[in-house]
């Protein structure tokens, strides 16, 4: 129905670990994109190394990250939906369901560190739904690794095969361009210098001798060694290898210098899946389905505590979203429509009419969204694979203000709503523990709670290791649950969770316990930690 549309959308993320340079390669694809106004927006939004224990800086932040949420521009009349994820460890769960709403990902790799913890993590979570992956190798002005060795790490580390489309002529103050393995070109490079067409030169073949004249006879030599090489391991790039998540093709570059990134452009928008479909708990959702469905898989709160209402940002997954109509949201089972739906088309951010499978619209909510909401136009289904994980730091949530009970519970909600952290309830109690990804979280809560909400809490430190959900023979796990009950909790949806003391601890359950099963995410599908 709405095949143009789509054909001409992309919708991706860039994934790194901090400082590798995914901020950098933002600006520089907005930039290709002529989106200079928001470019200039991405680096302001980037939490500060220095500043990792100042929520207030979090807080300020939080202002300007709606803004580059979502960076929408146009290149060679294709749509390009950039996501952005938070860099910050600490909000790596925010990154995770960012990636449930993308239908690729470009993966920066730091030529000096290789792989790093972060990557290895990112990784993880795209193999989990075979997203198709681009491998960007940046700072090759730096003394890094050398290519082999970083091909060699990237495919052992990160278990995915490689499929160089580029190939670096040193690095460093050596490094003199990559040949480019594709089109058959040489790019120089120079530091600080523009790119321009004079630094591009088609060479067919390796053997003529405008390389030797253009990089020297002994690095000419190299690159012949090491094309040579390349062409026996590699051959051609199966496409759909890369489509089905199992080979990652790579660009090597310099982003802070804007060199070998319109390349990676370039062939970003011939090769990355358009928008694609999702599954729910009923059926698989084809794009082109005539019917608009959709999920949400970020909530952002107003910064102005006086505002409760919050920006939802909604993935269209099929049909034709449409301003002021009314759709269903299949978990309250409820009519909902919305008058200023939001664009994040670069030059304006405005309210739009109409949004297409791949886009993103953020939608003002007053409290009726969850993540993982889904919109429909009557039928209900909800969509799947938009799972939690288990948090990595556990405390108890201590009411300091008897008088604000109602406000703290009600607080606490909507905030774990947003998925700003997790919450577990006491199986047959009160008792709150709050789950987090990292340390800032605990403080960003505190102040939200104290600032929007009127309400003050403490956390008490726990000494848990992970979080379990639990399911199998019902008879298995009420005894499960009685005898662990210090230990057995409820998520947000009723769900039993067995929050584990150590890894010792979970493995001895595991193992006394045939017949009930530890699931690692919400989803109860494929674990693999
Ligand atoms: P991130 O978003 O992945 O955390 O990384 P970001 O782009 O902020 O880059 C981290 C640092 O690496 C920045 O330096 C940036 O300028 C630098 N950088 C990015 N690409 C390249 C590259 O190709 N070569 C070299 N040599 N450096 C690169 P910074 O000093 O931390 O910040 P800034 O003061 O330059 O902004």
């Amino acid at each position: 129905m709405y095949e143009k549309e789509i054909a001409r959308r992309r919708s991706f993320a860039i994934i790194s670990h901090p400082d590798a340079g995914k901020t950098t390669l933002t600006e520089k694809l907005l930039l290709f994109g002529g989106a200079i106004q928001v470019a200039g927006a991405v680096k302001s939004n980037k939490i500060k190394k220095h500043a990792t224990s100042d929520f207030m800086e979090i807080e300020r932040q939080r202002g300007i990250s709606v803004a580059t949420s979502v960076m929408s521009f146009e290149y060679q009349d294709v749509l390009i939906n950039l996501l952005d994820t938070p860099g910050h460890k600490d909000f790596a769960e925010d990154t995770y369901r960012t990636l449930t709403a993308v239908d690729s990902v470009i993966l920066v790799i730091d030529s000096v560190n290789g792989v790093e913890e972060q990557t290895r993590r990112l990784m993880e979570v795209c193999r989990m739904r075979d997203t198709p992956v681009i491998v960007f190798i940046n700072k090759m002005d730096r003394d890094g690794k050398l290519p082999f060795d970083l091909l060699d790490e990237i495919e052992k580390e990160l278990k995915i095969s490689l499929h160089p489309m580029s190939w670096p002529i040193n690095n460093g103050k050596e490094f003199k361009g990559v040949y480019n393995l594709h089109d058959r070109s040489l790019l120089l490079f120079t530091p600080g210098q523009k790119i321009s067409e004079e630094n591009s030169f088609p060479i067919a073949v390796l053997s003529d001798a405008l390389l030797d004249k253009k990089v020297g006879e002994r690095d000419a030599l190299q690159l012949r060694e090491d094309v040579e090489l390349l062409e026996g391991v590699y051959g051609a790039l199966d496409l759909q290898a890369y489509l089905g998540g199992q080979i990652a093709p790579v660009f090597f570059g310099s982003a802070v210098n804007n060199f070998g990134v319109k390349e990676l452009l370039d062939t970003f928008i011939q090769i990355a899946p358009k928008p694609l479909g999702r599954q729910t708990d009923k059926r698989f959702v084809a794009p082109e389905e005539e019917k608009f469905t959709g999920f949400i898989f970020k909530i952002h709160a107003n910064l102005d505590p006086r505002h409760r209402d919050r920006i939802a940002f909604l993935r269209v997954c099929s049909g034709r979203f449409a301003r002021n109509t009314y759709y269903k949201h299949t978990r309250l089972e409820k009519d909902i429509r919305f008058s200023n739906p939001y664009s994040f088309l670069a030059r304006e951010k405005d309210v739009i009419e109409e949004a297409y499978p791949g886009d993103v619209v953020g939608l003002f909510d007053t409290g009726n969204f969850k993540i993982g909401d889904t919109l429909t136009q009557g039928e209900l289904l909800q969509f799947t694979g938009i799972p939690t994980f288990s948090p990595e730091i556990f405390r108890e949530l201590v009411n300091k203000d008897p008088m604000k009970t109602k406000q703290l519970e009600k607080g606490i909600r909507q905030l774990t709503d947003e998925g700003v952290a997790q919450l577990f309830t006491q199986h047959g109690g009160i008792r709150k523990v709050i789950g987090c990804v990292g340390d800032l979280q605990f403080e960003v809560i505190q102040y939200r709670l104290l600032q929007e909400y009127g309400a003050s809490c403490a956390f008490m430190p726990l000494s848990f290791y992970k979080a379990c959900w639990i399911t199998g023979d019902k008879k298995k796990v009420e005894e499960f649950v009685r005898f662990k009950q210090a230990n057995v909790m409820e998520d947000k949806d009723g769900n039993l969770v067995y929050l584990a003391q150590s890894e010792w601890y979970l493995n001895t359950e595991r193992q006394n316990n045939p017949d009930i099963e530890f699931h690692f995410t919400s989803e109860f599908k494929t674990e693999q930690y």
